[in-house]
């Protein structure tokens, strides 16, 4: 395996705190080794061992790569009209999934598995190295099993969201929908999948439907994660503590209770700001999960409909501006809370063992990242130890 050894660091982001300051493991002057796809070695520049190449970073900071915990990539079409719609006032209801739906069916697998390549790279441009991808555009056996076939192409973090809304043919009868997912598409989906994912929220599956595909999946080896409480207060976050999920996603609208259920459990709370932002909605209480000691990430939650967006710098922003986390809270949730909503201690920090997934900024500190908004600062992204 060749070893690199990376000086003139500006600022080091560990999320390691045995490695430095507070929560992130914060260091100057400090110098990493790669060895092959893994970190080898953190440490002060002066004491760092002899390595097979040597890079300088110039002074730019480096931080671990962005874990992107929640994406919906494998779609055709778009849905700027809507989106433009809802500038104008028109209110965003889940209803506009069924729109895409429509068209990622008649789409072929070509043209499908181009669009998650595009995002994927789009995604890495922006930092992020570890990328989870969701289908539920398809809602049949067949077009899910399509759906995370091809998402399993670019990821090990593959969700059947099985249950995202009720498709057309299914109007009006959710009931018969969920028996058909638990029936015939979980299991065909199940082999290609790690999660399972219902969207449980008033307009799509309520909370005994959402159960039902979620106990499913887990039967088939499938852990539960949940999109909850996004459009309105609702069941979402108590069925995913419930359960056991490794996180609820979105948790715009939580009550004291829900704050309460997630503070007593291992579920993490996964905040999309961007989603708020493109559905011009309130954005969540992030203060409030996190003075309760909720585990909170941050994803970008690309999707045609509410958030077409892949920049984790930018929720980075709205995180800090918006949401009133502080620029560690928000760099924190976009890497190490992005791994342990996905249960993974190897990525999202940067200790001897980790992956070498690294981004350097265009900037001396990673606070540069909400204080420069919308400015390209990612300048350069490690993946399992190489440039990409
Ligand atoms: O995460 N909330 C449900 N799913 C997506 C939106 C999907 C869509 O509008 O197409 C989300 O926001
Ligand atoms: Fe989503």
């Amino acid at each position: 395996m060749t070893t690199t050894l990376l000086t003139d660091i500006g600022t080091l982001v560990t999320n390691a705190p045995e490695l430095g300051e507070g929560r992130l493991g914060v260091r100057r002057d400090a110098a990493v080794v790669f060895d092959g796809d893994v970190v080898a070695w953190v440490g002060d520049a002066a004491a760092a061992p002899a390595a097979d190449r040597a890079a300088t970073l110039g002074g730019r900071a480096l931080l671990p790569g962005f874990v992107e915990s929640h994406s919906h990539l494998v779609f055709d079409g778009d849905r700027a009209e809507e989106f433009a719609a809802r500038m104008e006032g028109r209110p965003y209801a889940a209803g506009g999934i069924r729109t895409t739906i429509a068209a990622t069916r008649a789409a072929s697998d070509s043209t499908l598995a181009g669009t998650v390549h595009r995002l994927v790279g789009e995604y890495l441009r922006g930092g992020t190295t570890t990328v989870e991808i969701k289908s539920g555009y398809g809602q049949t056996a067949a077009d899910e099993l399509r759906a995370v076939r091809i998402a399993g192409r670019f990821t090990d973090e593959v969700t059947l969201l099985a249950a995202h809304v009720p498709p057309p043919e299914y109007a009006g009868r959710a009931d018969e929908y969920v028996a058909m997912a638990v029936g015939e598409m979980i299991p065909a989906c199940a082999p290609h999948a790690k999660w399972i994912d219902v969207f449980c929220e008033t307009g799509a599956f309520d909370a005994e439907q959402s159960r039902a595909v979620l106990e499913a999946g887990a039967a088939h080896g499938l852990i539960p994660r949940v999109h909850g409480n996004q459009l309105g207060p609702g069941p979402g976050v108590a069925l995913a503590v419930e359960l056991g999920a490794a996180s609820v996603d979105h948790v715009t609208h939580v009550t004291s209770a829900d704050v309460d259920a997630l503070a007593g459990s291992d579920t993490v709370a996964t905040l999309l700001p961007g989603a708020d932002f493109s559905t011009r909605s309130d954005y969540p209480d992030a203060r409030a999960l996190l003075d309760a000691g909720v585990t909170v990430a941050l994803g970008a939650d690309c999707n045609p409909g509410t958030s077409y967006t892949t920049s984790l710098p930018f929720c980075i922003a709205l995180a800090v501006r918006d949401l009133r986390m502080t620029p560690d809270e928000a760099v924190w949730s976009a890497t190490a809370g992005g791994a342990q909503a996905l249960r993974r201690s190897d990525i999202g920090v940067l200790r001897p063992g980790s992956r070498a997934d690294a981004v350097a900024l265009d900037a001396p500190s990673y606070l540069h990242l909400a204080y420069r908004p919308g400015v390209p600062l990612v300048r350069e992204v490690f993946v399992g130890g190489a440039t990409r």
